[in-house]
Parts: C-alpha cells; structure tokens; sequence
C-alpha cells in the first residue's frame, strides 16, 4: 500500500495548485507582468504527457482536488484536453480552475463536456473604466459574458473572486456583494497579500476581512454562516436572507488558516512550492524529466513534503507581513 503524503506537521497533502502557463492576456496592476518581466521559455513549461504522469503518481499519494492556474489557465491551447486527462484519473476526485475569464464564454460549455465542474473567476470591480485602469485592457463585458456563459453551462457555485484594495476598489464592496443577491454565485472577498515584487502592496491598502464583512452587512444585514463542507478551503462562507448566492471571506492575512493548510503548488515551470509565502522551491520537472519509476517519482514528492513549513509565521521577519518574490502571475496565486 502507498503512504499518502503527509508533511512533517501531520497534515495530509490532498490539493494541488498547478499552474500550466505563466501567461496572461491581462496586466493585472497587483500582479507584476510589467517592465522587465520575461515569460517562461515554452520548453521550460510542463507539457501535457508530464502533467498527467505527475497527477497519476500524485493520486496514488493522495491528492483528491486539482485546481489549474496560471496566469491565465485559458491561454493555454490544450487547457480542454488537460481537464480531460485529468478527469480520467480515478484518483482524482475533483478538478477546478480559477481564471480572469476574458476567454471563458467559448470555453465554458467544452470545459464542462470535460468534465470540469468548478470554475472560480477573479473579478475586482464592476466598473468597465475601473476594469480598464486595473487590468490594462477593455474587457469588462467579455468577463461578464463568461460570467453568465459559466452559470448557463451548469457550473455551481460559480465563485467571483475580488481582491479588496483601499483606496482602488474599497467603495465597490456593496456592489460586488449584490451580485449574490439577483445570481447564483458565490462572491468572495480576499484580503490583499503581497505575493511577488513590485506589486504596490503596503499595509495601509489591506482591509481585513472584518472590515469588508461589516461593510456587506450594510447591505444584506446579518449574515447567515454556511456549513463548512468536507473540502472546505480557506473561505469562510455566508449567505443573505433569501439570496441566491453566498458570500464568502478569504482572511489570508489577518486569520491564518496555515494549521488546516492540505495544499502544495507546482509552478507551470514544474517547481513545486510548498507554501505560498515560501521561496523555496524544488525542482519536479528535473525528476519527470529524470526518472522513469513512477515509484521513484513517488518518493520523490514524499520527501518533499515533508519540508513543507508550518505556516506563513516562519517566513516572515517578525513584525512584518509574509512576503514572497516569486511572482502571482508563476504560482497561480
Ligand atoms: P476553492 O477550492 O474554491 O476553495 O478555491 P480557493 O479559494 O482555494 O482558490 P482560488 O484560486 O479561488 O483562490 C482564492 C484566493 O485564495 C487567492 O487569492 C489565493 O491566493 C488564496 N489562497 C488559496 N489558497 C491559499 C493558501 O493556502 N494560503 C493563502 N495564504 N492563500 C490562499
Ligand atoms: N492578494 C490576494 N489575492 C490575489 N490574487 C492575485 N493577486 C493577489 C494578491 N496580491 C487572486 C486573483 C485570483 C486568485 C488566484 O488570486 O484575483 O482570483
Ligand atoms: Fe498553507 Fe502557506 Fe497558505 Fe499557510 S500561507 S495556508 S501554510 S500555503
């Protein structure tokens, strides 16, 4: 029997983030695809064959939920046939993705004949000039048709993700929260992290999940928690008096769920990372590439692992929020 991965904390590895391009058709302000940036050469990127490889071994340990990322998840030409792929892996129980959207209203219907089930889109405002500041490009309205594209093909919940900026979007919090009120999506709000460099993060920008709760209930009153499922991830989950939708919070600075964490990263340069906010990052691309035992390659992401740190508290100065350099736009966030 294969020992399931566990890191040296006791928690159980079940959920892969795995970003399959680093590419993006958006210029995200928080994110960092500006200046000097350079993508990643197309040989350095995991191709199709060793993605699935990898996912089989991973299943075999344990890994039940697989979440593509990116960049942008839709840029990648073969993105259908990943989900297919994955699908056909017994193991793996579910697949997600999370994406900007821009290219979902073609690729909704295909993604769910697939297989996919579970689509989570980052929108930040509802504001088509603000969209346009924020992202670099005039593509409101096609997100909004991916939107409803995803709802109309059967996904649900449909999750809209906002990453709340004081003083860029801090006003629209009511507004996004509504969308939960005439749609069935869940709408959550992610506090602000600093992940990459040069993202114009500072600690008057972040508005902790307390503080935007207080101002949606502004609008819908009190909110009524919702049971925490089985693959509960990081958002704390309500819902409005009669509304459709749920509301969800994702406190990843001011209420750390490192001591539930069940999640590794690989990057779409097949670089595995066992936290967020940690730099360090092994090499699993040299080991596909290098070994042809699956069992070695099991080993391999056993050992792993077992460096996965206990949370964010360990890399951070003392006093200072976690950072990491690596940019959102490689780990897929
Ligand atoms: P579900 O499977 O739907 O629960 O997805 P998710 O919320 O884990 O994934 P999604 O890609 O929608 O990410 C939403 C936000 O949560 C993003 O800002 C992620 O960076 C953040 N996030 C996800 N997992 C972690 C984590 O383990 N630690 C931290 N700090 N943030 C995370
Ligand atoms: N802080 C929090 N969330 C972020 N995301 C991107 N950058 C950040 C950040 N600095 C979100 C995106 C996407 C998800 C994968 O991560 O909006 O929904
Ligand atoms: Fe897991 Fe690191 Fe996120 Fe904590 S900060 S929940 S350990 S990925």
């Amino acid at each position: 029997p294969t020992t399931p991965l566990a890191d040296a904390h006791g928690r159980r590895i079940t959920y892969l983030r795995l970003s399959i391009t680093d590419r993006c058709n958006l210029r995200c302000r928080y994110c960092n695809v500006r200046g000097t940036f350079k993508w990643l050469p197309h040989e350095a990127i995991l191709r199709r064959e060793e993605i699935l490889r990898m996912c089989r071994v991973l299943g075999r340990l344990g890994i039940r939920k697989v979440r593509l990322t990116g960049g942008e998840p839709l840029v990648r030409s073969d993105v259908v046939e990943l989900v297919q792929g994955l699908r056909s892996i017994p193991d793996i129980e579910r697949v997600s993705l999370t994406t900007n959207a821009v290219l979902l209203e073609d690729k909704a219907a295909p993604l769910y004949e697939a297989g996919l089930r579970h689509i989570n889109i980052s929108l930040d405002t509802l504001r088509p000039e603000r969209f346009q500041a924020l992202t670099g490009r005039d593509a409101h309205r096609r997100v909004v048709r991916g939107i409803r594209a995803a709802v109309r093909a059967g996904y649900h919940p449909v999750k809209v993700n906002a990453v709340v900026i004081r003083g860029t979007n801090d006003d629209e919090i009511r507004d996004l929260a509504a969308l939960s009120l005439e749609l069935p999506v869940q709408v959550r709000f992610i506090e602000f992290m600093p992940v990459g460099q040069d993202t114009g993060w500072s600690p008057d920008q972040l508005l902790s999940g307390e503080e935007i709760r207080r101002e949606v209930e502004r609008l819908t009153g009190p909110l009524a928690p919702v049971p925490r499922g089985r693959d509960a991830g990081p958002a704390a989950v309500f819902r409005a008096p009669g509304a459709p939708g749920e509301i969800g919070f994702i406190s990843a600075m001011s209420r750390h769920f490192c001591a539930d964490c069940n999640r590794v990263r690989i990057t779409a340069d097949g670089r595995l990372r066992l936290c967020l906010f940690s730099d360090e990052e092994i090499d699993v691309r040299e080991a596909l590439r290098g070994m042809d035992s699956d069992a070695a390659l099991a080993d391999f992401f056993r050992e792993a692992v077992l460096r996965k740190p206990s949370g964010y508290a360990e890399q951070a100065d003392p006093g200072q929020a976690p950072s990491c350099r690596r940019a959102m736009s490689a780990i897929g966030g």
